[in-house]
């Protein structure tokens, strides 16, 4: 495998990425959006880190991911960054940071690359956006594509169903995957799509493909950790596998909290100077 030691500690670069997927070795890949999330995620020894968009939604509350600023993200990334010793950290290019022009969606790269020491970017859309992947790339920064129901889109396509279902948007979606591996992409997101489509692009496209709600015949998986865990108690679609309810355990650990206080029972003998 080909590492490079940071602390003792293989990390995990493009080029193991591509050789996990050459032998068969599932891709594990979860956001993370701060230092502590990231450095439990990073301990437990995920592969790939997203600093996604969603944290316009997740930490921000929006309803969407489209306010979220490059400011923001890079914040975010930051954060991540210094909890990190062995994933390989992506970083979204937030809605409005790359669609005006090649130059713009380099410059915003290049931003995120400098002020938050991250390794990667990933941005969404194929044809339409393949100048900026190709400036971007020859800057030296590795790029992830991100296909099929795209979020910064969402007021496009008007519902958050499944995409490429008709065979015209599953062939764009194909020759999409194929230009953006050829460009010189490290890795493509397939976002809700059918399984079977999913399928045939990893099978056909030679970069690790990682799906979230794309079924498991794809080189990794990728899920928002705030759904993993729990915590978004009102997003359920299908592909999500909750692996904690920590909202309810939240809840109830801060209600008696503020019970134990009320009841002058916090703090205890033991528990002051
Ligand atoms: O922003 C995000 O969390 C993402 C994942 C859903 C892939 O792009």
């Amino acid at each position: 495998m080909s590492t490079y030691q940071y602390k003792n500690i293989s990390r995990v670069t493009t080029h193991v990425l591509q050789e996990m997927k050459e032998r068969g070795e599932k891709i594990s890949m979860l956001t993370a959006y701060d230092y502590s999330m990231a450095k439990i995620l990073d301990e437990a020894k995920i592969d790939v880190l997203l600093v996604g968009d969603s944290a316009s939604n997740v930490m921000a509350g929006h309803m969407t991911t489209l306010p979220i600023t490059l400011d923001q993200m890079i914040y975010h990334a930051a954060s991540v960054m210094r909890a990190v010793y062995r994933a390989l950290v992506v970083v979204d290019l937030p809605f409005g940071s790359y669609q005006g022009n090649s130059k713009e969606a380099l410059n915003s790269a290049i931003r995120i690359m400098k002020e938050s020491g991250a390794h990667a970017i990933k941005l969404e859309g194929g044809t339409e956006i393949l100048e900026s992947v190709k400036r971007i790339l020859s800057a030296g920064v590795p790029v992830m594509g991100h296909l099929g129901l795209t979020p910064q889109s969402i007021y496009k396509f008007g519902t958050f169903e499944v995409r490429a279902k008709e065979e015209a948007e599953a062939q764009k979606l194909i020759e999409d995957a194929h230009a953006l591996a050829e460009a010189g992409c490290f890795a493509i997101v397939l976002e809700k799509i059918p399984a079977a489509l999913a399928a045939r692009v990893a099978e056909e496209v030679k970069i690790p493909i990682i799906g979230i709600g794309a079924g498991s015949g794809v080189d990794g998986q990728v899920l928002v950790l705030h759904d993993l865990l729990g915590i978004t108690k009102e997003f359920s679609p299908r592909f999500l596998r909750r692996y904690m309810n920590l909202y309810d355990d939240m809840l109830d650990a801060v209600s008696r909290y503020i019970e134990d206080v009320k009841l002058k029972d916090f703090p205890n003998e033991k528990e002051q100077y």
